[in-house]
């Protein structure tokens, strides 16, 4: 039996900030099902104390640059048979706020530190030096949190493949050269072939210089972050990796049991392909929430985000409110939460058209599910989507995105042209400009169609039909695995 040891920084329902967590559960889950014997490693974060029933402590270690031992615990993921291992460093982890920082105030100070340990205990557990007798085939570490296990693991004799996945790379933990003496790393990794990027020191580097394999979400993205325009200066070393072939774009999966309208336990009312109509009790049910006219002719559009540059909520606003002035039968309900100027703006828009407009700026696990079931079109203008969840989500509950032709929108959502309509692929609109116009032109078109009950119908069922669970996508990554071992 293989064996996959998948660290990750944040995993779905123990803490999350975004998909990288659903991932993070969904992907181990379906693998396990599939016969691996994968156990997840992360951090003992108080939520992960608090929250999980059953945690016993099953091995301590030193690691270099850390005074203190640290215990590994074990548990096991919430409805899952996904054994878990938290490591549990009190003074970096057991504190208030979410994994990287407090809403209020920003990233922790020590995050470097933070996510450097983090690093180097699974590099123990990757070469079996933890006492557990249990040494991995494969590492599968994700995004810069991760980065520098790869890194540490490289020169040993007798380690396992190393898999490294970019979830986003916007995110790279760069710190200063300060920082990089302050972790006591080896002096070899401060090279421009190895952590060193112009002149910072970069978490990510680990995972893509020193990982003997590169994943990334989707395929569209695997391209993408290939040039300039979306590779933030990484493009030469990943255009490389690419030639090599040790590039591969894999379109995440959901796990179809979370997120099934058919046995919803957050909404008003389940349905399914069979009894579409039900969909309609949440409909009401959603402009009920936000205290909106209950009105079954109105196009309901839904937002769920992180608010921040990379989803385009400046052009979300800017092309909802040009639509909204033109009277346009509308309604848009919002929830998210991020850049402070990006609530004020929704907040703004609220008031300017209190019976179109429902926002709620916070996270809220069992309203993301409400708004996916009630609303009728789901907004994504992402500037650059490595893949992206809700579209999927959406597309399950029957929810027509309207997405930015980028990264895993791409390559999830079939635009409602006249001929994809008429062979029956359309699942939902897509614009290939940055700008409020073009999404506005896309929202006209959902707009139209809308208006022809049987057309839009089709295209529902239609998007309820695709199938995006784990079920192929899993089995990339173990064809990968297999490559690898
Ligand atoms: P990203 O990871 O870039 O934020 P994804 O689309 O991959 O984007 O995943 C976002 C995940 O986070 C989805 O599961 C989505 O439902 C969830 N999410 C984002 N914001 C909120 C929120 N405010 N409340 C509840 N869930 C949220
Ligand atoms: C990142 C990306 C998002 C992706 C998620 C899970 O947060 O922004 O597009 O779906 O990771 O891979």
């Amino acid at each position: 039996m293989r064996k996959i040891l998948f660290a990750s920084s944040e995993v779905h329902p123990l803490v999350k900030t975004g998909g990288l967590a659903d991932v993070s559960s969904s992907l181990p889950i379906a693998l396990h099902q599939n016969g691996d014997d994968i156990r997840i490693v992360m951090p003992a974060y108080r939520q992960c104390l608090e929250g999980l029933k059953k945690i016993e402590p099953v091995a301590t270690i030193k690691l270099e640059g850390f005074h203190l031992p640290i215990e590994i615990l074990q548990a096991t993921l919430p409805d899952s048979g996904v054994t878990l291992w938290l490591v549990h460093s009190p003074e970096h982890f057991d504190r208030e706020g979410g994994p990287y920082g407090l809403p209020q105030s920003g990233d922790f100070e020590d995050n470097a530190a933070r996510f450097a340990l983090f690093s180097r205990a699974i590099a123990v557990l990757a070469l079996d030096q933890a006492g557990l007798d249990w040494q991995p085939d494969i590492l599968h570490c994700n995004d810069w949190q991760t980065g520098l296990a790869p890194a540490l693991i490289a020169d040993e004799p007798h380690r396992p493949a190393t898999i490294f996945t970019i979830h986003n790379l916007a995110y790279q933990g760069l710190y200063s050269r300060d920082v990089f003496d302050a972790l006591d790393l080896p002096e070899r990794f401060w090279h421009s072939n190895g952590l060193e990027f112009y002149g910072l020191m970069s978490f990510m580097k680990g995972g893509l210089i020193y990982a003997d394999h590169l994943t990334t979400v989707s395929p569209t993205y695997a391209k993408e972050i290939c040039n300039y325009e979306y590779g933030y200066g990484l493009e030469g070393l990943l255009s490389l990796r690419a030639q090599q072939g040790r590039l591969t774009g894999i379109l995440n999966g959901i796990d179809n049991n979370e997120w099934d309208p058919e046995v919803d336990r957050y909404i008003k009312k389940t349905y399914s392909t069979n009894n579409i109509r039900n969909k309609l009790v949440n409909k009401a049910a959603i402009q009920r929430h936000f205290a909106l006219p209950e009105n079954y002719d109105a196009l309901v559009l839904g937002l769920i985000s992180r608010l921040v540059s990379q989803k385009g909520v400046d052009i979300t606003l800017d092309a909802v409110a040009k639509v909204l002035e033109a009277g346009v039968n509308v309604q848009l309900v919002c929830l998210g939460s991020g850049e402070a100027s990006y609530e004020q703006d929704l907040r703004i828009l609220r008031a300017r058209f209190p019976d179109k407009v429902g926002v709620h700026i916070g996270y809220d696990e069992a309203l993301s599910h409400q708004i996916e079931a009630g609303a009728d079109v789901f907004l994504m203008p992402s500037r650059f989507e490595p893949c992206g969840l809700n579209q999927l989500y959406s597309l399950r509950y029957g929810t027509l995105p309207v997405v930015r032709n980028t990264g895993g929108l791409a390559d999830s959502v079939v635009d409602a042209t006249e001929e994809n309509r008429k062979n029956g692929t359309a699942t939902g609109f897509k614009f290939d400009l940055s700008t409020s116009e073009a999404m506005e032109e896309a929202l006209d078109r959902a707009l139209d169609l809308f208006q022809r009950p049987r057309l839009w119908r089709n295209m529902v069922l239609t998007a309820m039909e695709q199938d995006y669970s784990w079920e192929k996508s899993s089995k990339a990554y173990q064809q990968l695995y297999d490559r690898l071992e």
